[in-house]
């Protein structure tokens, strides 16, 4: 089978992939809405490209949080990669070590975080935060992922609970007994009471508010950036609060449904955010043009959840380094054809909303 594009890869892991594992990946919320919008929204918007400036030679490497990738699309924290490819994230930590750009390692990785850095020493990295009730638990692993050189904290604040998920509760899934999320080992005292997602349930702390910003900056030396925001109110106050950067998510779809497409809240909150911190996206990222509107709205780099698992699916290491070859391609080709030699020429004027 060819690969050409994302799709192709996703059509790949949808008909080799275990029904249930498959379920788990590509579940949304309830009727899954605002999963299915993540993409469509892409297809509203159009490009205004412009003609005759010589694109020779097209830039597409930035910089987040002052470094330097290859391109402005990184790896989204994802959970379960062993469930995908028996070598789980550190195949993920490989492919994208290799293609210089930003790895975020999920809290739920099937490898430690002491696995995937040996496996990738030199990857460009953040460590994806959940922060548990037992506050202790989070602690110790932002201590563990400072020592091992880990660049920012990403604090996932849309998970007060987590969202219901009608295939997971029809094929009432669980890791496998094999697997396991990989940090905790030995962590949890009772271990024998009802598991949810690979940790016990009411794990996660919905009393999370705003003060435990505070508490993450009182432990930690790393950047924090925040990851789950929708809304200009809550990103005044990740700058009030003095993180270093956030996320534009609504965690693909799989948390609140009938919440917007996050290309569709992007730009009221790089208005608000006024350059103060760096902007990021995920959600529905596909294609090169997808990468393109995004940046022209003003997100300074995107992050993909999906696709980097179905690369993993179709051929490990090597699957996920397609998967991001051809949307580096890809970016390279729409900044090219849309006169853009770089990425500080990509701005506003290059989209258009259409009028359908
Ligand atoms: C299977 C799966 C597992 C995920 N696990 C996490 C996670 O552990 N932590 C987190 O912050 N976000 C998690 N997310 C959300 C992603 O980081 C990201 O927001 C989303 O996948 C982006 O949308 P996309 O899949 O359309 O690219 C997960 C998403 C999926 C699909």
């Amino acid at each position: 089978m060819a690969m050409v594009c994302l799709n192709d890869f996703e059509q790949y892991a949808r008909l080799h992939l275990p029904k249930a594992t498959w379920d788990y990946y590509a579940a949304g919320a309830d009727d899954g809405c605002t999963r299915d919008d993540n993409l469509q929204a892409y297809r509203r918007i159009r490009l205004r490209p412009r003609m005759l400036r010589d694109v020779s030679v097209c830039d597409t490497r930035t910089t987040v949080l002052g470094t330097e990738i290859s391109f402005p699309v990184g790896i989204a924290p994802t959970a379960f990669h062993c469930l995908a490819w028996h070598e789980g994230e550190l195949a993920t930590a490989r492919a994208t070590e290799s293609l210089n750009t930003c790895y975020i390692t999920s809290t739920s990785s099937t490898c430690s975080v002491e696995e995937i850095c040996a496996a990738a020493p030199h990857g460009y990295r953040w460590f994806q935060l959940y922060v548990y009730r037992h506050r202790g638990i989070s602690e110790q692993l932002v201590r563990r992922v400072e020592a091992l050189g880990y660049k920012a904290l990403v604090f996932t604040v849309d998970v007060p609970y987590t969202g219901k998920r009608r295939d997971d509760i029809r094929n009432r899934f669980k890791l496998p007994a094999h697997l396991k999320v990989k940090n905790f080992e030995g962590t949890f005292q009772d271990t024998t009471g009802p598991e949810e997602y690979g940790v016990p349930a009411n794990t996660m702390d919905p009393s999370l508010s705003w003060k435990d910003v505070h508490w993450l900056q009182s432990v930690t030396c790393l950047p924090i950036i925040i990851k789950g925001i929708l809304t200009k109110e809550d990103a005044e106050l990740a700058v009030e609060h003095g993180v270093q950067g956030l996320i534009v998510s609504n965690h693909g779809g799989r948390q609140l449904d009938g919440g917007p497409a996050t290309i569709d809240c992007l730009s009221e909150i790089v208005d608000t955010v006024k350059g103060r911190i760096e902007v990021y996206m995920d959600g529905g990222v596909r294609t090169g043009t997808d990468v393109l509107k995004a940046l022209a709205l003003g997100a300074k780099c995107v992050f993909i959840g999906r696709p980097a698992v179905w690369g993993l699916a179709y051929k490990g290491e090597q699957g996920v380094r397609e998967v991001l070859q051809i949307l580096h391609q890809e970016f390279h080709l729409a900044m090219a054809l849309s006169g853009c030699r770089n990425v500080a020429e990509i701005n506003r004027n290059l989209v258009q909303f259409s009028k359908l």
